[in-house]
């Protein structure tokens, strides 16, 4: 949520065009509205509106203003409405003050308060402002800027980052408190931003940064500091590999449909990073753990839930699937020294998820395993260990390829722990493992050319359900409210995903003539898929089938579109597949309705708040 962008150049006068190019990398984090500060001649110049960056930089030239230095902020806004005046950077009391920040400052109202009534000159609604005057306060008590970032945080309880400047000084201060920060070291600028997608458009030598520390920017080069004694820290560039044009569409008309097709290639990609050589360390921390907990959210607990019904079926493993705002109060206090938790964000940043990292390593009790997206993130530095989903970005809000990656991640680590643990017979894991390796790849793009035109046809005739229902049984149960979760997020229609034999105990109730339900099953479980199919149809509702084809399955569908067919494998492959197509449904269900599917409203795709 939110992302920042500070850049000091050396001898460039084009700001605005830095920080709009680099910053639009951000949109995924926050699209409610925009500001650059820029800072010309020792004095800063700001701009900001409600809008996404493209909006606000055609309504207020953002791209084109001068100066050598300055801040931008994409916002997605959550301590005041997505306004004007809340929108960021802020000044403080004076415009010698400027900055922005990512993440809440949970002492908002009291701090306000305090400052109010010290005489500052607070304008906004929003928590970022509370950063910049913190800062500004503390300059008045030590005429130091460096100090003044440095004691500012003593005074903001939350998690955030913020980066701030004074217009008189040709540097740029950031601070990590929780949420992400890295920063970057170019020929002619040096960088710090809330994500690595927009330091490469500028350089490929990142500074990766940890909680409590501090980064100054000069023209020339970034320093490292420690923020509670002040101690610089020997921190030096690291060149990253990652793909600039990563974050590109590369001829798609969105990431979402990009995302989608990158799937096979993901499948080859996270199989090779699980046949290397840290696996066998991940099993043996799994298989040290009493209790093993799966900690996630959204779209990764839906990979969860799938990965729950893998550990189950090959390993004889019970994994405790939770969703990550629950933990604490559900199983905090169960935590035993041998307990691990299996901590899953794609953007490692989710703060649901780092509460129970903290949790963990602040009582010591239990170990964490992170299965992470984005390399730097909170989550890779803080788990034990982490294994990577290896999908290079996802910029497109709704998950796609990590969930995808996730699911594959699970059911590849349940096959070695059955064939370590003797639940299954070591040919068995070896042929499972095979079909991972050497099939999946082949069948997902099968999946994606056969139920394309298909996905496309269906949504035709979706387009005015305000509501329906996505129901999985077995190892379709995370598969169905994975594709429930992807209508809702981008079409806005209600779409409940949920186990198919609960149907019966309630929500049977509103089904009348046609109220479409998507049944989603695998071979192994289509017999009893049918008898909740038929509780539906017998109220006259539409069923929309996914999986295999299967004679006994063609009955209960009145028409091609509503047979989502793909291809013939193994029945433990088989889920694995079956989110395509709907993936691809809610894709083009979204384009239809007019909806940017990238771009969702009121949401963000990495929430670094409570
Ligand atoms: O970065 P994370 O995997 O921790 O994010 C968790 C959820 O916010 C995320 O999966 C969300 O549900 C997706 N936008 C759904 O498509």
């Amino acid at each position: 949520m939110c992302g920042i962008t500070g850049i000091v150049t050396q001898n460039r006068d084009d700001i605005g065009a830095l920080l709009v190019m680099c910053s639009r990398k951000l949109t995924y984090r926050g699209y409610d509205s925009v500001g650059v500060a820029a800072v010309k001649d020792g004095v800063v110049n700001l701009r900001k509106d409600v809008g996404t960056i493209d909006d606000v930089d055609r309504a207020l030239g953002l791209s084109k203003m001068r100066g050598d230095r300055g801040i931008a902020q994409l916002r997605w806004a959550t301590y005041g409405a997505p306004t004007k005046v809340n929108a960021q950077p802020h000044f403080g009391c004076t415009e010698d003050f400027y900055g922005a920040h990512n993440g809440n400052i949970h002492n908002f109202a009291e701090y306000r308060k305090e400052l109010i009534d010290t005489g500052h000159i607070v304008r906004s609604e929003n928590d970022g402002e509370l950063c910049v005057h913190a800062v500004d306060k503390y300059y008045e008590q030590t005429d130091d800027m460096f100090e003044a970032v440095r004691l500012s945080t003593r005074d903001l309880k939350g998690a955030f980052a913020f980066a701030v400047g004074r217009a008189d000084e040709r540097k740029i201060y950031a601070v990590k408190m929780g949420s992400s920060l890295v920063a970057g070291v170019a020929p002619d600028a040096t960088i710090v931003s809330s994500d690595l997608p927009s330091i490469l458009p500028l350089t490929n030598r990142v500074v990766y940064l940890r909680d409590g520390e501090m980064v100054v920017l000069t023209p020339e080069e970034v320093k490292v500091y420690r923020i509670e004694d002040g101690r610089e820290l020997d921190r030096r560039p690291e060149v990253s590999n990652v793909d600039p044009h990563a974050a590109e569409k590369g001829g798609y008309p969105h990431f979402m449909l990009k995302e989608i097709n990158e799937q096979p290639q993901v499948a080859r990609d996270v199989m090779g990073v699980l046949e290397g050589a840290k696996s066998d360390d991940w099993l043996r921390l799994i298989e040290d753990a009493s209790q093993k907990y799966l900690v996630a959210c959204g779209s990764s607990y839906n990979a969860g839930i799938v990965g729950t019904y893998y550990f189950n079926r090959l390993a004889g493993v019970p994994l405790i699937p939770v969703i990550g705002g629950q933990f604490i109060p559900m199983y905090g206090n169960a935590l035993k020294d041998d307990s691990l938790c299996i901590l899953v964000s794609q953007s490692g940043e989710t703060k649901d998820i780092i509460n129970v990292l903290n949790l963990v390593r602040d009582t010591g009790r239990g170990k964490t395993l992170g299965v992470v997206n984005v390399i730097g993130s909170t989550l890779m530095f803080g788990a034990d260990a982490y294994i990577p989903m290896a999908c290079g970005y996802e910029v497109s809000v709704p998950a796609t390829k990590t969930y995808f990656s996730q699911t594959i991640i699970f059911a590849y680590l349940a096959a070695r722990l059955g064939e370590r643990n003797g639940t299954l017979d070591p040919s068995e894991a070896k042929r499972f493992v095979g079909l991972l390796r050497d099939d999946l790849p082949r069948l997902a793009q099968t999946t994606i050319d056969r139920t394309g035109i298909l996905t496309k046809n269906l949504a035709q005739t979706l387009m005015n359900e305000r509501d329906l229902y996505c129901l999985g049984y077995g190892f379709t149960d995370g598969v169905a409210r994975e594709g429930a979760l992807k209508i809702k997020e981008i079409c806005y229609n209600h779409c409940e995903g949920m186990y198919s034999s609960e149907f019966k105990h309630g929500p049977l109730s509103i089904v009348t003539d046609n109220y479409p339900v998507i049944f989603v099953t695998t071979r192994e479980d289509s017999w009893m898929v049918i008898n909740h199919i038929n509780e539906v149809r017998a109220r006259h509702g539409r069923t929309i089938v996914v999986g295999e084809y299967e004679e006994s399955l063609s009955h209960y569908v009145d028409r091609e579109t509503d047979y989502l067919r793909v291809p013939e494998s193994d029945v433990l492959i088989n889920p694995l597949l079956d989110v395509i197509p709907l993936q691809m449904l809610s894709y083009y269900l979204s384009v239809d309705l007019g909806i940017n599917p990238d771009l969702p409203r009121n949401l963000s795709k990495t929430l670094t708040v409570d």
